[in-house]
């Protein structure tokens, strides 16, 4: 349960190796935040322990990592019960993995394409239908989706991403109109170019941001009660622009 000044006391971070989702769990250890959940591929990864480790230093007195792919959606039910039944209230559930691919093997290798659409959209439907549930159990909790501008008009140079993006977007905004009244809520993160693990040897776009400057503004608006977070804030209004661009135009300014 939030604590009284509506800090966040329990997390699980689904795709806990992510940086964007280890900085914005580093930002809620700093605001009292004492239970941390990693969910990764890989829990016995030294680079998990270290995060761990990290995280215990930080403040975290309960921190553990647990195996989880968002890929292999039949294993989902069994590792959210699981954490639920022994954290008992998770006040967050962060859905940070996610796959970027690249276009020019999407286009080669369809099967890639396949994959990285598994885990970007079909994984998060189904975590975050399981999450819900728990929500509507507990009385409360809040899933916070890591989105992206790419969600609000796909680029041709990344368009798979781009449209698994556009459908994690729309699934995530419906799951938050389903879940008014429960208890439940959904905050959708629209993040533009950070610089991370997923971005590395690639051309920073415009506003191009980092780890902690996005977890800034996810604390930031989780204390506004925002539904849905820009990072920068200035993205939301360059793309209230850019969607409406005519399409010969839009070609041409997301050539890069
Ligand atoms: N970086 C950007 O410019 C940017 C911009 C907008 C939105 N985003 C979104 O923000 C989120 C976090 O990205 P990031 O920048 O922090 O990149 P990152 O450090 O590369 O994190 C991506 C994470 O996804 C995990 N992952 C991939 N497939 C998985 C699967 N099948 N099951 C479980 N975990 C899986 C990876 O785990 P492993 O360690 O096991 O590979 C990794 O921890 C992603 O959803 C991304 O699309 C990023």
């Amino acid at each position: 349960m939030r604590d009284a000044l509506g800090a966040v006391q329990s997390v699980l971070v689904l795709g806990g190796s992510s940086e964007i989702g280890l900085a914005i769990t580093r930002r809620l250890v700093q605001d009292r935040c004492r239970t941390v959940v990693l969910g990764v591929r890989e829990p016995d990864a030294g680079a998990t322990r270290a995060a761990v480790d990290d995280l215990r230093r930080a403040g975290a007195t309960s921190v553990e990592a647990v195996r989880f792919d968002a890929c292999d959606t039949a294993t989902h039910q069994a590792v959210l019960d699981d954490v639920f039944e022994r954290f008992g209230d998770i006040d967050l559930v962060v859905v940070a993995f996610g796959v970027l691919g690249e276009q020019t093997d999407f286009d080669t290798h369809p099967a890639h394409a396949v994959e990285a659409v598994q885990a970007n959209y079909v994984g998060a439907v189904s975590a975050g239908l399981v999450t819900a549930d728990r929500f509507r159990q507990q009385g409360h909790g809040t899933l916070l989706v890591l989105s992206s501008v790419a969600a609000e008009r796909p680029r041709r140079s990344n368009y798979v991403y781009g449209s698994s993006k556009a459908g994690l977007d729309a699934f995530a905004q419906g799951l938050g109109d389903a879940l008014v009244g429960t208890g439940g809520r959904v905050v959708v993160v629209r993040p533009g170019f950070v610089h991370s693990r997923m971005t590395e040897g690639m051309a920073a776009q415009p506003f191009a941001t980092t780890p902690d400057a996005v977890a800034e503004a996810v604390v930031a608006g989780l204390q506004k009660g925002r539904e849905i977070i820009w990072a920068p804030g200035i993205l939301r209004w360059v793309f209230a622009v850019m969607r409406h661009l005519p399409r010969p135009l839009w070609r041409i300014v997301s050539a890069r």
